[in-house]
């Protein structure tokens, strides 16, 4: 991109394969539950080392859609990150469970697994850790916390599709592990998500849900008699079935999601090394064992003067954004009693993160432009 422009933080990549093969399901017979719904949900599985996927319109629907198949609903607890995008938790709290946030490590935003032990109960069905930023949660000691619990682990990974934890891809780690292909995320298909989880049960739970809950297989017909036409809805459903149009996107946009990795990897390098000695600001932290798919350079603003910075950058055209407000802080929440200080953690890390552009095609010359602009305002 040129220097003159605004910068926004994210922004998708769309090479002219991608257009041809949007172009070539429209001129086909299949807009929506078609081959290439299958062909995508098969792509996002050599990404999860294997593990499938359901394709759906949204990470907000993937959300809905895991929880539902958890089988979440009014008398659940489920323990929540709340350095988050709100639909982590909504999505919990539109099923009727009680959301219980617990809270994140200040240096990498990612839940705590002393601190999700902490908030368990006899009522916790699902740990929702989110993969702050690009970078995977410790999985391996979440899966504990939420195993002795007799809950499941829930992975948003919204932001982390191709990163890796102690070797294991992003898709691979916890029970149900969601994705959001929102334009300024890893990779996109405009709108959309995915659900990748091992458990066949919580599989068909998770397909039937996205589909209305209709059930089609002649065996678990409560009346298989009716007709060839019958299909059966056991348990409410919605419709949540990401078209073969944005689905052929998102293969395309697959091919590319090495590059996509690496080159966020390098950019996000280049700002590490350009900030490295800058008094006053506290780097992104890479933990032992994470191979991050960087979604955000989050940089953390020291001593206050996140605001300043932020505003600084904003009118020197740079599109820098917060990323998050303590899920809590909303006012759906507050209405519902959660106080601030709830988590300590999540609101030092709030207090001081500022996200820099971060997206494949950005060229170094716009990263230096921004380094050299925090720079100045710290001189
Ligand atoms: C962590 C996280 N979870 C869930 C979502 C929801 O994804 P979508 O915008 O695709 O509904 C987002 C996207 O903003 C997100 O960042």
């Amino acid at each position: 991109m040129s220097t003159a422009e605004f910068l926004p933080y994210g922004r998708q990549s769309i090479v002219e394969d991608d257009i041809a093969a949007v172009a070539a399901v429209l001129r086909g017979d299949w807009l929506t539950t078609g081959p290439a719904v299958t062909a995508f949900e098969s792509d996002i599985a050599a990404v999860t080392g294997g593990v499938p996927a359901v394709a759906v319109t949204s990470g907000t629907a993937a959300l809905h859609v895991a929880y539902a198949a958890a089988g979440i609903g009014s008398g659940d607890e489920v323990v929540c990150a709340p350095m988050t995008f709100v639909a982590t938790a909504a999505t919990a709290a539109l099923l009727g469970a009680k959301v219980v946030f617990a809270d994140v490590s200040p240096e990498t935003g990612n839940l705590l697994p002393d601190a999700a032990a902490a908030a368990v109960t006899s009522r916790t069905k699902v740990i929702a850790a989110v993969d702050y930023a690009g970078h995977p949660v410790d999985a391996a000691a979440l899966s504990t916390v939420a195993r002795n619990a007799g809950a499941l682990l829930l992975e948003d990974a919204a932001h982390s599709i191709g990163g890796t934890w102690q070797g294991r891809p992003v898709g691979s780690l916890a029970d149900l592990t969601t994705f959001s292909f929102f334009p300024t995320k890893n990779l996109t298909t405009a709108e959309g998500g995915a659900v990748a989880c091992a458990s066949p049960s919580l599989l068909r739970r998770a397909r039937e849900f996205r589909n209305h809950g209709l059930v089609r297989d002649r065996d678990r017909l409560r009346w298989p008699d009716e007709g060839g036409w019958h299909q059966e809805v056991h348990e409410f459903g919605l419709n949540y079935r990401l078209p073969d149009v944005l689905c052929a996107l998102g293969s395309s946009q697959l091919k590319r999601l090495p590059w996509f990795v690496s080159r966020r990897a390098a950019l996000h390098a280049r700002y590490s090394a350009g900030l490295s000695d800058v008094d006053g600001v506290a780097l992104p932290v890479t933990l032992p064992g994470a191979a991050p798919a960087w979604h955000l350079y989050p940089l953390r603003v020291l001593g206050g003067r996140r605001r300043a910075l932020y505003e600084y950058l904003r009118e020197h055209g740079i599109g820098v954004q917060v990323n998050y407000i303590p899920a809590y802080w909303h006012p759906v929440f507050a209405d519902l009693g959660y106080r601030r200080g709830l988590c300590p953690g999540a609101e030092e890390f709030y207090a001081a993160e500022l996200s820099l552009p971060l997206f494949p095609d950005l060229a170094d010359s716009d990263v230096d432009r921004v380094i050299e602009l925090v720079r100045a305002f710290f001189r």
